[in-house]
């Protein structure tokens, strides 16, 4: 018998932002956390889980082979509050953008500079998404999870998140296993605003400015350079900034004399990528169906391709453009899925 919660079509094709043509075997519909277990079960004898949230920070390819796990969890339950601090418990299958309005409505203070970012809650903590000088590892007090093989749940502790630049536990072998149900989020009703970026507090004209100004200085800033997932094919950033030791950073400055450098995690050096791929003379460039955009250096979009393949080959080109010209390898911030189409011989 087939469960209420598998669907009968494996199409993909609406449940990633890049639009593009893919199949799985079986797609599972995850409402409550409850049913993980069973659906963990049911899926193994038809091979790999795929787990997927929002589907804004995937690269598919067409064939989705066994089981994708769409996690629609949904609900927001305040854990605790001293009339200050809050903890808010959210579904993983919320989204991630709804949520901050919604806290921001609430007077619940600390995500605001994570506005408009797509995608789902549950995806949020896997690369510690940021922006505008905030990264959602700030805010979360815990990860619920549950273990895909031995089907253990458990209650992560940031620290056991291993947070960093756009990465976590969640990317690496070990972590990988954990599928996140929920998390709890730490907000606060008298946090400060957060202007450490140059751009935003050059964007808000007050010198004092409120958590509205801020959410509406975030939301233009980003409306501005990063175009809408609904309206226009793309993931965000292609490409994590490069990371680099205070000596890395001299040699390339030396070799570069104007290349933008930024303080990084851990005393590190960020590289804006943005910049380099710009200087190599990217920006505006089409291929395939896939372009990088004019608005910003660092975004790919679609303008045709269907599949995987040409968003796959431009992000390559560029790769080995900068590595040529500046010895550095952009590392790309989606994630690839599945296998490229089988040609029949
Ligand atoms: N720049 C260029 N050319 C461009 C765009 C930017 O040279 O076409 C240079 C400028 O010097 C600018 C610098 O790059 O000052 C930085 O640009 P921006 O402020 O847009 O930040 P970013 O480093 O390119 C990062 C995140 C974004 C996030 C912004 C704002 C990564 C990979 N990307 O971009 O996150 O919104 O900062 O905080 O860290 C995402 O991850 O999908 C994403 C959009």
């Amino acid at each position: 018998m087939v469960s209420d919660s598998v669907l009968e079509s494996g199409n993909l094709s609406g449940r990633n932002t890049l639009g593009l043509t893919a199949h799985a075997d079986r797609v599972v519909a995850i409402t409550h956390a409850t049913q993980l277990e069973q659906a963990l079960t049911d899926a193994r004898p038809f091979g790999p889980i795929t787990v997927l949230g929002g589907g804004s920070n995937v690269v598919m390819h067409p064939v989705q082979r066994g089981t994708v796990l769409l996690m629609d969890i949904r609900g927001r339950t305040l854990r605790a509050d001293d009339g200050g601090r809050v903890v808010l418990r959210v579904g993983a299958g919320e989204n991630w953008h709804e949520l901050v309005l919604w806290c921001h409505h609430h007077g619940l203070h600390g995500l605001a500079n994570l506005a408009l970012i797509p995608g789902s809650v549950g995806a949020a903590p896997i690369q510690n998404i940021g922006a505008y000088g905030v990264e959602i590892a700030q805010r979360i007090r815990a990860v619920h999870v549950i273990h895909r093989e031995t089907l253990a749940t458990n209650v992560l502790a940031p620290e056991a998140c291993q947070f960093r630049y756009r990465d976590s536990c969640f990317k690496h072998e070990e972590g990988a296993q954990w599928i996140i149900t929920a998390v709890d989020l730490q907000l606060d009703r008298a946090a400060p605003v957060c202007l450490e970026y140059p751009a935003l507090k050059e964007r808000l004209q007050s010198a004092d400015p409120t958590h509205d100004a801020v959410l509406a200085g975030v939301m233009s800033l980003r409306q501005e350079k990063l175009p809408d997932p609904v309206v226009t094919p793309n993931v965000g950033s292609f490409f994590k900034n490069p990371v680099l030791t205070q000596e890395e950073g001299d040699v390339l400055r030396e070799r570069v004399s104007d290349v933008p450098l930024f303080p990084g995690p851990g005393g590190r050096i960020k590289v804006s990528a943005a910049w380099l791929i710009d200087r190599l003379a990217w920006r505006g460039v089409e291929k395939q169906g896939v372009k990088v955009s004019e608005a910003h250096a660092l975004v790919l979009v679609g303008c045709g391709a269907q599949t995987a393949g040409p968003w796959l080959s431009l992000a390559a080109d560029i790769v080995a453009s900068v590595e040529g010209a500046f010895g550095l390898t952009l590392e790309m911030e989606p994630r690839v899925l599945g296998l490229p189409e089988v040609v029949a011989s």
